[in-house]
């Protein structure tokens, strides 16, 4: 661990991850457990400023994410894998840090406006709702992180964290360092329908996925919008399923599709079965894990357990020294 940068990051509990979740976030954290210190936890009690209506599903959906977790390959060896839930000392440290936090802040937030549109079936004018960014901040300095992977989408999040931490530290002395933004690259691949890829949108691949399912659900892409017929050429550069083969077949196989898919010289159910296949295979050894820890969920639970033991020493720890600083202790 020594000398290693500590890092930080978290995903709100959607259910089971799919290819979306994987090649925007997880591959990049999978990437980044060799060389840094990592701490990634479910989100959970983020999930709930926005499904404070519908909390049931939550706690399943937490330890789906971490078995997807460690079935894509991040190791518990490596890196310390827990659920925000459990350590009380977010909740304290977001209490403090709400009390230094000017309301324009997060009102100017640009998520904040977007999604209280974006999911205007919902009433999201709570007090949770607007603090978000306030837990998000809580959580990362709270391990005294350096860096923070994230996508573009939550880059708004971390500068207001570093202006948190900032204020902190200026109001009671230096406890905080504010940690750099490390964005990670978004994912080329849509969904089946060629929209963004979501749970939502039901236009997902999940790594959980069967043969089966993959199959049938890669003969719905949708391709090259342009090509209607067979005998038309079509355009691999604007084609989803091209994407798809670039991360899953070998450099021979994206090389004659790109060629023959051109000239016509092959069609899209074929070009599909080629590309589900490396799917297929790519896959298979994530869906042996999922499997695996399915029969063996006390390994998971020893996880968690170690994970909660690990990620509370550390925030137990950095609040003895935030409550001296405020003169609480
Ligand atoms: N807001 C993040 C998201 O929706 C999840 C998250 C919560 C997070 N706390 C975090 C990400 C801390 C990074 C660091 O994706
Ligand atoms: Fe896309 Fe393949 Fe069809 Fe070309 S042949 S449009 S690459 S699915």
């Amino acid at each position: 661990m020594t000398g290693k940068k500590r890092i930080v990051s978290g995903m709100r509990p959607t259910g089971a991850l799919h290819l979306g979740n994987y090649h925007g976030a997880l591959a990049n954290w999978i990437t980044m457990q060799n060389d840094y210190d990592c701490f990634f936890f479910v989100a959970d009690w983020h999930a709930l400023t926005s499904d404070y209506e519908n909390p049931a599903h939550i706690p399943a959906f937490t330890r789906q994410m971490i078995v997807d977790w460690l079935s894509a390959g991040l190791s518990p060896e490596k890196c310390t894998l827990f659920v925000q839930s459990h350590i009380k000392e977010h909740a304290e440290l977001f209490l403090l840090l709400s009390m230094i936090t000017p309301v324009p802040w997060l009102e100017r937030n640009p998520t904040y406006k977007e999604q209280i549109e974006a999911l205007n079936n919902k009433d999201l004018s709570t007090l949770g709702f607007l603090g978000y960014p306030v837990l998000q901040a809580a959580d990362i300095i709270i391990y005294k992180a350096e860096g923070v992977p994230v996508g573009i989408d939550q880059a708004p999040h971390i500068e207001i964290t570093r202006e948190i931490a900032r204020r902190f530290n200026h109001l009671f002395g230096p406890v905080f360092p504010e940690p750099a933004t490390i964005l990670t690259q978004t994912s080329k691949i849509l969904g089946l329908d060629r929209r963004k890829m979501s749970k939502s949108y039901q236009n997902a691949i999940f790594l959980s996925d069967t043969p089966e399912d993959i199959s049938a659900r890669v003969a719905m892409m949708i391709t090259d919008p342009q090509r209607m017929r067979r005998s038309d050429p079509g355009n691999p550069d604007i084609c989803n399923v091209f994407e798809f083969h670039k991360i899953y077949s070998d450099a021979e196989m994206v090389a004659t599709v790109n060629a023959d898919c051109r000239t016509a010289g092959i069609g899209c159910v074929e070009c599909k079965k080629l590309m589900a296949k490396g799917l297929i295979h790519a896959l298979a050894p994530i869906r042996e894990k999922n499997q695996y820890y399915s029969d063996h969920p006390e390994q998971v639970d020893a996880v968690i357990v170690a994970g909660r033991e690990k990620a509370g020493r550390v925030a137990a720890e950095t609040l003895a020294q935030v409550r001296a600083a405020v003169r609480l202790d």
